[in-house]
């Protein structure tokens, strides 16, 4: 199994290049089932995820063509396999994306339930609850979602909780429903309108995404389209807290700050500086950082996916700061790995208290889960000494060639 060997104390510098984002390609991927023309889209990252992604849709009938590195055209047309087995699914909880739109464009899908995950329960009863609403019959019956509807009808959907894909399950069902469906309490996350902006292109009718209340006018058929997917603010903001973490300076291009209100001020507040133009971010950070407090939230709040990292910088900040996780309940896995590094963290309920340490030393730890690696990694780097991160395949869903960019920005970071 792959590990990462990092030696950390090297202030990081120089320039690395942003790929597009995982949590927006995923869905936006999903949404080339809803027509039989070919979409095309660039951007792409070059991640696990993607790869899953576009192996679950090629055995539904999807041709996938390659077109360059970071381009690929979908071609929904000969359809034929609407269900999505338990072997991939498992390996990826967003494989639940392509039930609404295959049972818009089928009438009927047969997905696997995700199962259990590492970070909580996560179920999806708010996905199906939504598309009951719309009409479909739906089953669950040895671990899968059997769902059936001639057409959808648009409703009123108002989900228990804010849920990122769930909005984006039933954006997509709404698109070819018949009549409007108006989803409250809806996910504001920018990927959730990166994906309502494909599928405007694509003919869509959808007004308030990005907003928690989105109304979408249902269509008879969507059209093919090109699309660019947005810059990955979870990858650029953890590349911000490896940077900030060595008392570095780098220039991330191909990204904006558009999306990091919550993740910028708070580095402001660690005391980094920042040149921020309109399609690059350059920060610097100070010797040493302070403590910053926070508390996870759905979108404009600060990201779940970027508390772990957060956790690492303020391991070697000075002062002690409180991180509180609101969104998923086992989400402090990486805890004891930075433990291992010399950490001083304490858990209270959903609460983690860190006291910022001198320094950290490497040790061997281990990746739990996608953003609890890049939080070791950004550790690890702060510390002294070499560190071996061991189940990196969980890096690699998520983070495009990170042993590279890492050593382009001058860590010493290699693959064994
Ligand atoms: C998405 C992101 C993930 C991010 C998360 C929260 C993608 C591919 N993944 O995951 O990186 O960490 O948003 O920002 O975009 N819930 C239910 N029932 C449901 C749906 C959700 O109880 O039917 C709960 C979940 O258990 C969790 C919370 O709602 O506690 C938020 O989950 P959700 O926004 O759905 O996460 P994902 O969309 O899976």
């Amino acid at each position: 199994m792959d590990k990462l060997v990092i030696e950390g104390g090297v202030s990081l510098s120089g320039e690395i290049v942003i790929s597009g984002a995982k949590n927006a390609a995923l869905p936006i991927l999903c949404a080339a089932l809803l027509t039989g023309e070919t979409m095309t889209f660039s951007n792409l990252p070059r991640l696990k995820d993607v790869t899953t992604l576009l192996d679950l849709l090629a055995q539904m009938g999807v041709r996938v063509a390659p077109e360059g590195e970071r381009r690929v055209s979908l071609n929904a047309d000969g359809l034929n396999n609407p269900s999505a087995l338990y072997d991939l699914v498992r390996t990826m909880r967003a494989s639940i994306l392509v039930l609404g739109p295959l049972l818009a464009r089928c009438g009927e899908a047969r997905v696997s339930l995700p199962g259990g995950c590492a970070i909580g329960a996560r179920p999806v009863d708010q996905h199906i609850k939504g598309l009951q609403a719309m009409g479909a019959e739906i089953r669950v019956e040895q671990g899968y979602i059997h769902a059936k509807a001639k057409r959808l009808r648009g409703a009123r959907v108002c989900t228990d909780m804010v849920t990122v894909t769930g909005t984006e399950n039933l954006i997509m069902a709404a698109s070819l429903a018949e009549g409007e469906t108006i989803i409250e309490n809806a996910a504001r996350e920018p990927e959730v309108a990166d994906l309502a902006n494909c599928l405007a292109r694509m003919g869509a009718r959808i007004s308030g995404a990005g907003t928690d209340v989105i109304r979408v006018q249902g269509v008879e058929r969507l059209s093919g389209a090109e699309y660019a997917i947005m810059p990955d603010r979870i990858e650029t903001g953890t590349y911000l807290c490896a940077a900030a973490a060595t008392g570095g300076k780098v220039r991330l291009s191909n990204t904006s700050a558009a999306y990091l209100d919550a993740i910028i001020d708070k580095l402001m507040d660690a005391g980094c500086e920042f040149d921020l133009a309109r399609d690059a971010i350059t920060l610097q950070a100070p010797a040493r950082l302070k403590s910053v407090s926070l508390r996870t939230a759905p979108y404009p709040a600060f990201p779940t996916d970027m508390q772990a990292q957060f956790m690492a910088i303020n391991c070697v900040a000075d002062g002690v700061a409180t991180i509180r996780e609101t969104i998923f309940e086992n989400r402090f896995m990486h805890v004891a790995e930075l433990q291992r590094l010399g950490a001083d963290i304490q858990i209270e309920g959903n609460n983690a208290i860190v006291r910022g340490v001198a320094g950290l030393q490497g040790a061997n730890v281990m990746a739990t889960d996608l953003r609890a690696s890049a939080s070791l990694v950004v550790a690890a780097l702060a510390a002294r000494g070499e560190t071996r991160i061991d189940r990196i395949y969980h890096l690699d869903r998520g983070y495009e060639n990170m042993a590279e960019k890492l050593s382009a920005l001058g860590a010493k970071a290699r693959r064994i």
